[in-house]
């Protein structure tokens, strides 16, 4: 069979906020850039993250970016690397800019962004978009520009293996179409964005891409990986019966903004369990409901949405979702259970998104920069992703100009055009 190749400057695994992020940011800086992504651009994770992008802009009083740092280290339960939370979250507001500036639209008048509060936050100071469609919005923000580019983006790709020359660093990517037909790309950066590990679980919030496989990747080419069983577990997931693989999320936005958790006796069980209740961080509330589930033999617990004035508008995910599974969310308490939703861990990188092995670099949900220690705060994650895949994209440009004698640019190999296929 014949391998068709391709030489690149970086190759990006994955098209979702991080991968995206650090395509353009590389190509707006020169460098010839492919992304190959194993489905749809779009069918990653980050077009199905409700809540938002958790980031303190600096026009809520009282917020502030160390009671965020605070806030992640406490939901983390003393297992983040303090330097990853304080420096990430302190590039947040500028990377959010960024993203804005990229043609990203979120709810609210431009000078003043409404905000909400999830699971673990002291303060209101999650952004969000469409009402609970905020990765949809990133993702579609992102594509858009990804697209005004002419970024080379080969769908239906899933990538194989690393290659590496005879000194273990890493110069390329071997990849298989959706038809079985290999195929090569040449580069001396390849930039894992693959995302996480939700579909080894029974029942997750994860589309169906989210196997694994990244880390599987790094491993093979002599990468570590840390934090693998800091697997978070949403709370509050739809419940329609025993059902296996992706189920619809019900953003902690919900209870953000009044909703409460119901055992089946209609008993507040949250409270008295931690001191922010219903909003306590995901850990103590799935923990929570699976001991309410232990001790009362039920299927799922109730989640009272019928006080939020405007679900339809504010939470329109969640209310067609609801509405697809028989339930009025605005007239009766919504079944739900906790399910697989983020993994914490994964491929250890240095805080530029530098894997231990030469010409390897991950960034986003399939990499561990320590910023989510034990349990991942709610909303840290697409801001993780816009920081990381921007440091990431400047990594690979700074390594770019280290690995010349002379300092300068590394002039490019010559082009060879992607094989049509
Ligand atoms: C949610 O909206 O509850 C999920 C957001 C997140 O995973 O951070």
């Amino acid at each position: 069979m014949n391998v068709w190749e391709a030489v690149a400057d970086l190759v990006v695994v994955g098209s979702g906020v991080a991968g995206l992020t650090a395509a353009l940011d590389a190509a707006g800086a020169g460098l010839r850039v492919v992304v190959v992504t194993k489905d749809s651009a779009d069918a990653g994770s980050t077009g199905w993250a409700q809540g938002g992008i958790a980031v303190v802009l600096g026009d809520i009083a009282g917020d502030s970016v160390a009671a965020h740092v605070e806030d992640t280290l406490v939901a983390g339960v003393g297992l983040c690397d303090p330097v990853a939370v304080r420096q990430i979250l302190a590039d947040g507001p500028a990377a959010v800019s960024r993203l804005r500036a990229r043609g990203a639209r979120f709810d609210g008048p431009a000078a003043r962004l409404d905000r909400t509060r999830e699971g673990g936050h002291s303060a209101f100071r999650v952004v969000h978009a469409g009402g609970d469609a905020t990765g949809a919005e990133v993702e579609r923000a992102l594509v858009a520009a990804a697209t005004d580019r002419r970024l080379p983006l080969l769908t239906g790709h899933v990538a194989v293996d690393a290659l590496r020359d005879a000194r273990g660093a890493v110069v390329g990517l071997a990849v298989l179409d959706d038809e079985g037909r290999p195929g090569v790309l040449r580069a001396p950066a390849v930039l894992l964005a693959t995302g996480g590990y939700g579909q080894l679980y029974a029942s997750t919030t994860n589309p169906a891409t989210a196997t694994g496989d990244g880390v599987a990747l790094a491993l093979r080419a002599g990468a570590s990986a840390a934090d693998l069983e800091f697997v978070q577990f949403h709370p509050t997931v739809l419940y329609t019966g025993p059902t296996v693989g992706r189920r619809p999320l019900v953003t902690e936005a919900v209870r953000g903004e009044g909703a409460v958790l119901l055992d089946r006796a209609g008993h507040r069980f949250m409270a008295g369990v931690h001191p922010l209740a219903d909003l306590a961080p995901r850990d103590v509330v799935s923990a929570a409901i699976t001991r309410t589930l232990a001790e009362t033999g039920a299927d799922c617990v109730h989640l009272d949405a019928t006080a939020l004035p405007g679900l339809p508008t504010r939470f329109p995910t969640v209310y067609a979702a609801c509405r697809e599974a028989g339930i009025d969310p605005t007239t009766e308490p919504i079944p739900v259970t906790p399910a697989a939703h983020y993994s914490c861990g994964g491929v250890v990188t240095d805080l530029h998104g530098r894997t231990g092995v030469r010409g390897l670099y991950a960034a986003g949900e399939v990499a561990r920069t320590g910023l989510h220690g034990a349990n991942r705060l709610a909303s840290n994650s697409l801001l993780e992703g816009l920081v990381m895949g921007e440091r990431a994209a400047a990594a690979v440009l700074a390594d770019r100009g280290a690995r010349s004698p002379s300092g300068a640019a590394v002039e490019p190999p010559p082009a060879v055009p992607i094989a049509p296929r």
